[in-house]
């Protein structure tokens, strides 16, 4: 599968961002790779109105685990798909501090599944976990308790402490912990590396064995920035 370049715009974006998708079409028009925006749920449809023709999928930062009901300020995966998100990013770390769960995660990928969205499944451990030495074990149990029974999805190993802070993990833990991922869930998800890629680091850590593409945080906010790295990628 080509490498998976996805802009996780967290709580940024105003009406007019959505030319952002014709900007970045523009400047990555020869893509190898797959490329994928995620703004605000306000913005999807827009987005993906917008991205029609233009290669660029649009996904959405979150969805609820329930059916259309009473639950309040949540937004249902049905109807993210129905405004033609595709992908959904589902248990970030900004969202597990927040008390999210791997059994709601799950619950969360499951409906996204069956809603015909793919979800994007994010682990990572703490600073602490990692000088603990535990780094893998936690990834582990977070994919045992967070991934779908079924459906395609992808998964973002984001180590919480390379988050916004401008450090990203080495190459080397990178591979040990893709390697380790992979062990763990098999052929088939694409397992994307995220935390502080920029586009001067971006062809390091894309070409690590079993990296098979970034979620993008900051950097992903200006097209310049975020194309640069697209064009990092390569095609599997
Ligand atoms: P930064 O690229 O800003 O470190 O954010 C990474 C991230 O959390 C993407 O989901």
């Amino acid at each position: 599968m080509p490498q998976l370049i996805a802009a996780n715009w967290k709580m940024n974006g105003r009406l007019d961002w959505v030319d952002k998708v014709g900007e970045l079409a523009a400047l990555t028009g020869e893509a190898v790779c797959e490329r994928l925006i995620c703004p605000p749920h306000p913005l999807v449809g827009a987005m993906a109105r917008a991205a029609q023709g233009s290669g660029i999928a649009i996904g959405a930062q979150d969805c609820s685990e329930h059916e259309a009901g009473a639950h309040t300020g949540e937004t249902e995966a049905a109807l993210l798909a129905a405004l033609g998100a595709r992908y959904v990013i589902l248990g970030h770390s900004e969202r597990r501090t927040g008390g999210e769960t791997d059994d709601r995660v799950k619950a969360k990928a499951e409906r996204a599944v069956g809603s015909g969205l793919r979800p994007l499944v994010c682990v990572g451990e703490s600073l602490a976990e990692r000088e603990a030495g535990t780094a893998i074990p936690v990834v582990e149990a977070q994919l045992s308790g967070s991934l779908p029974q079924q459906g395609d999805y992808d998964i973002a190993y984001e180590p919480v402490w390379a988050i916004g802070t401008g450090r990203t993990a080495t190459a080397r833990d990178v591979a040990e912990m893709h390697a380790a991922i992979r062990r763990h869930v098999g052929v088939g998800p694409r397992i994307l590396y995220g935390g502080s890629v920029k586009p001067d680091n971006a062809a390091l850590l894309l070409g690590v064995p079993e990296v098979g593409g970034a979620l993008v945080g900051g950097a992903s906010l200006e097209m310049e920035s975020f194309a640069q790295i697209v064009h990092a990628a390569k095609a599997d």
